[in-house]
């Protein structure tokens, strides 16, 4: 018989409203004794008697033996999460930029304190991903995972490739949607996406990196060349985040916009749609696919981690147990495609190739090959100077496998 959760849930926006839906309609065995909320003014469709605004009322209340964080605040959210776990409570959060930021002290705690924090829904909503990669592949040599992590980017893309919206007007639909972060330069500019990939890779490899240490670089300078550019070849356009094996000592991480062909699975994967794909050595190439954003979708991801805890489910982190050598590293060379207005910036990008450079009236782009710790370096310059880069492999005929460095150094 599993046992009762007795449930203080933080944060009633979207994805708790949602958590609270399906909740309603299933008989399991779980109850929600408070929610705290940040705001007391906000109209509620539930009792007020649920609801306070003082989070000890939940982090002190002894019948409570379960968190489910859903806040926006990373700080606050830390906090929330570490006393939890810290005071015998399990958790189950959703916050993807605590999560990536405090990884590796979140996991000390599980350990220090017997503790369990889950956390399925932080990553590409509704596809049940990280305890895929902590327990199906635990065995498997994982080449690498990429995909669809952020909704909002992959949304405004659809459609501006798909029904020639605007970018402002998109924005405004993803966000009235419910899909974008308060702050959508988290979404846009592949900050989101990043920090999805760091907690992914952690299961993959086992190999817990800091956000600040991977590059991301986002659809905000996307212009109408670059689209067009996409259509002429028959390419689509997607924000791309990319966790690879490089050598049985490195592993490389980045999120760039890529230009995809039909082939690839990402390219039909539109609007808020989120996909992972895994390329294992035996099981060759898999497919996750399904709804990364909304209430419903993310809240079934918050309720299967939830029903997990009734069996005292716990990550065992067994890749960071078991791999001792594996490092993270930007030393590897990637084809991209670069539209610049400032003649410069192809200069201090250092290609080590070029194998187009194309320039008509303000329309100059260049293709070629580079070093990522180059882009890294001049990551502000990039953005800047309204400059729009992207991960193009079949531009140049080289595929990212071929072209990382034999001699590749761990920065
Ligand atoms: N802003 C996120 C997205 C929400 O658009 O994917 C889900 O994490």
């Amino acid at each position: 018989m599993s046992k009762k959760l007795k449930i203080g849930l933080f944060g009633f926006g979207v994805v708790g409203q949602g958590l609270y839906d399906i909740i309603r309609t299933k008989n399991l065995n779980i109850e929600i004794v408070k929610i705290a909320i940040k705001d007391p003014t906000k109209k509620r469709t539930l009792p007020p008697e649920l609801f306070t605004t003082d989070k000890d009322e939940l982090l002190n209340n002894p019948e409570i033996n379960t968190i489910v964080e859903l806040i926006n605040d990373t700080e606050a959210a830390y906090d929330i999460v570490s006393t939890a776990l810290k005071t015998g409570r399990n958790v189950v959060s959703a916050s993807k930029k605590m999560l990536a930021i405090y990884l590796q002290e979140l996991i000390d705690l599980q350990h220090q304190y017997g503790t369990s924090l889950l956390y399925e829904a932080s990553v590409c909503g509704s596809i049940p991903i990280i305890r895929n990669l902590e327990e199906y592949y635990d065995n498997e040599l994982l080449h690498s995972i990429s995909g669809i992590f952020n909704g909002s980017s992959n949304y405004i893309l659809s459609k501006g490739y798909n029904e020639n919206m605007d970018y402002d007007t998109a924005l405004k639909l993803a966000q009235d949607l419910g899909f974008a972060e308060t702050d959508p330069t988290l979404d846009v500019g592949g900050f989101d996406a990043k920090y999805k990939l760091v907690i992914a890779a952690a299961h993959a490899y086992g190999v817990v990196v800091k956000p600040e240490k991977v590059l991301n670089v986002g659809i905000q300078n996307l212009h109408a060349n670059d689209l067009q550019y996409a259509r002429e070849k028959k390419l689509k356009i997607k924000l791309v985040p990319v966790a690879k094996e490089l050598d049985d000592q490195h592993v490389t991480m980045f999120v760039l916009p890529k230009f995809v062909n039909e082939h690839e699975f990402l390219y039909n994967v539109d609007y808020e749609y989120n996909c992972v794909t895994v390329q294992a050595a035996f099981a060759d190439q898999q497919f996750f696919y399904g709804k990364g954003a909304g209430g419903h979708p993310t809240g079934s991801a918050v309720l299967s981690d939830i029903a997990a805890l009734r069996y005292d489910y716990q990550y065992e982190y067994k890749k960071a147990h078991n791999k001792k050598d594996l490092r993270f590293t930007n030393n590897v060379e990637l084809n991209i495609y670069l539209r610049y207005e400032d003649d410069d910036l192809v200069e201090a990008l250092q290609f080590e190739y070029i194998h187009e450079r194309f320039y008509s009236g303000n329309y100059k782009f260049v293709t070629g090959k580079i070093n990522l710790q180059n882009l890294i370096d001049n990551q502000h310059r990039i953005s800047n100077s309204k400059a729009f880069v992207a991960f193009a492999n079949q531009l140049t005929g080289v595929s990212l496998a071929t072209a990382a460095k034999q001699t590749a150094e761990v920065l």
